[in-house]
């Protein structure tokens, strides 16, 4: 059935997106099951990008819907500030549960933008208060995204994200990307060609000195701008170095999180545990706005001393711990471990590499990278017309039936976990035929 569309689209500031291209041709969803959206006009769409990176239980699932339903009968909301409830808590116990050690506490936000500069100011004030005020420099990565904050936008490394907005914040580094055509095209997992690039951080700490920096942000997995998979080695050099000087590592894994490389977590993924983890989108399965930062024991303990009655960390959200996000996670937790999801993302894993890698030799297409349940399809672009392909695949494969993702001319595609193989073929089938139609 044809669900009416409203008929003044103006009223609405779209987030990133080209507001007047999309009302003039509006693409309007109106429902959501398991592996597929409904659109406006009841043409069923399969989901190739987990909404946005986020539903990774797929659409729709009744576990979790009635878990928010009963919490939101049961209280609505409790204030966070020297207040508490109980869901709170066990989402804290469980999340840590799940993260590598030593990351057992965790603080909650409303989405990973909030996530991202709640631990770059946890960082900062890691360091004032164990004897180092001067570390206050904070590295970030080209290429990265981190959110739409001001700390986010400051360490990110997408230039439209940070013109136009000021000086940003002050003390501030980025090192270089690790995406590389010549040496790295068409690379099945992680790249063998970059790990060295890591060594751009010891440059950084002789340039300012040993004691100047504060923390290292990266995504474990660059997402936003088109799945650039770590290099091997580039990560545990990360570390390394890191551990070497006392900077922070802070693994964004906004992404990475919650099954999408096959595993819990990026860093169990990739065997490499950064000291702050910012968590959001599977946390709740997007059904819920939700983000968390994780801290190890260590940062913790830092703040826990003066005397018992003092605030130890001035920062905090009125939502933060909501408790409708709070059910949702727990009911995604716990779904995500009875379906064993993670695990299957794993094991679809080889399946999707092929079938993602068989557009290679497709016109335009001159990169596809992959790792877990992610891809990237790296487009030429357009002379004179950079972006254009990559709008177009996503136009074509929404006409066609399929929800894909594209930053410039690459498609990233993320599915939710619950994917089946034949859903695979239709997906990459779409997507192939979307591409031999751009010229
Ligand atoms: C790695 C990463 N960090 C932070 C964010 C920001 O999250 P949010 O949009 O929930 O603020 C995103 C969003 O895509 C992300 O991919």
């Amino acid at each position: 059935m044809d669900t009416p569309i409203p008929n003044d689209l103006g009223a609405f500031w779209m987030p990133f997106s080209a507001n007047r291209q999309f009302k003039a041709a509006p693409r309007l969803l109106t429902g959501a099951k398991d592996m597929h959206y409904r659109s406006a006009n009841g043409r069923k769409i399969l989901d190739g990008t987990a909404g946005l990176w986020c539903v990774n239980a797929g659409h729709g699932r009744p576990e979790i819907t009635k878990a928010i339903q009963d919490q939101a009968g049961e209280m609505d909301y409790a204030p966070p500030f020297q207040m508490g409830h109980p869901k709170a808590f066990e989402l804290a116990a469980r999340l840590t549960a799940m993260a590598p050690d030593p990351l057992n506490h965790a603080f909650f936000t409303n989405s990973g933008s909030e996530a991202v500069d709640t631990a770059l100011k946890i960082a900062l004030a890691y360091h004032s208060r164990s004897g180092a005020p001067g570390r206050r420099r904070l590295i970030g990565r080209a290429r990265g995204y981190h959110g739409a904050g001001f700390g986010g936008i400051s360490v990110g490394g997408i230039s439209p994200n940070r013109t136009n907005f000021g000086g940003l914040l002050p003390e501030v580094d980025h090192l270089a990307h690790t995406h590389n055509l010549e040496q790295n095209a068409f690379s099945r997992g992680q790249p063998d060609w970059g790990g060295h690039l890591a060594e751009e951080l010891n440059d950084l700490v002789a340039l300012h000195g040993p004691g100047a920096i504060a923390a290292v942000i990266v995504e474990p997995m660059a997402g936003s701008t088109g799945v650039l998979v770590p290099p091997k080695g580039y990560l545990e050099r990360l570390r390394a170095i890191c551990d070497a000087h006392g900077i922070l590592l802070i693994f964004d894994e906004v992404i990475t999180g919650f099954g999408r490389l096959g595993a819990s977590f990026a860093a169990a993924r990739f065997g490499v545990t950064p000291d702050i983890m910012t968590l959001a989108k599977g946390l709740t399965n997007a059904a819920v706005p939700m983000g968390a930062v994780l801290v190890s024991g260590e940062i913790f303990d830092t703040f826990m001393d003066g005397p018992d009655n003092i605030i130890e960390l001035f920062h905090g959200y009125t939502y933060s711990s909501h408790p409708l996000a709070c059910a949702a996670g727990l009911a995604t937790l716990a779904l995500y471990e009875k379906e064993n999801l993670f695990e299957r993302a794993a094991s679809l894993e080889s399946y999707w590499q092929s079938a993602v890698h068989g557009l290679q030799g497709l016109e335009n297409v001159i990169d596809i990278r992959d790792i877990g349940l992610t891809a990237g399809i790296e487009m030429a672009p357009r002379d004179g017309a950079p972006g254009m392909r990559g709008y177009e695949a996503l136009v074509a494969c929404f006409e066609a039936g399929a929800l894909v993702r594209v930053t410039g001319d690459t498609i990233a595609l993320s599915p939710p976990l619950i994917i089946a193989e034949t859903q695979i073929d239709e997906l990459l089938t779409i997507v192939a035929s979307a591409i031999e139609n751009i010229s």
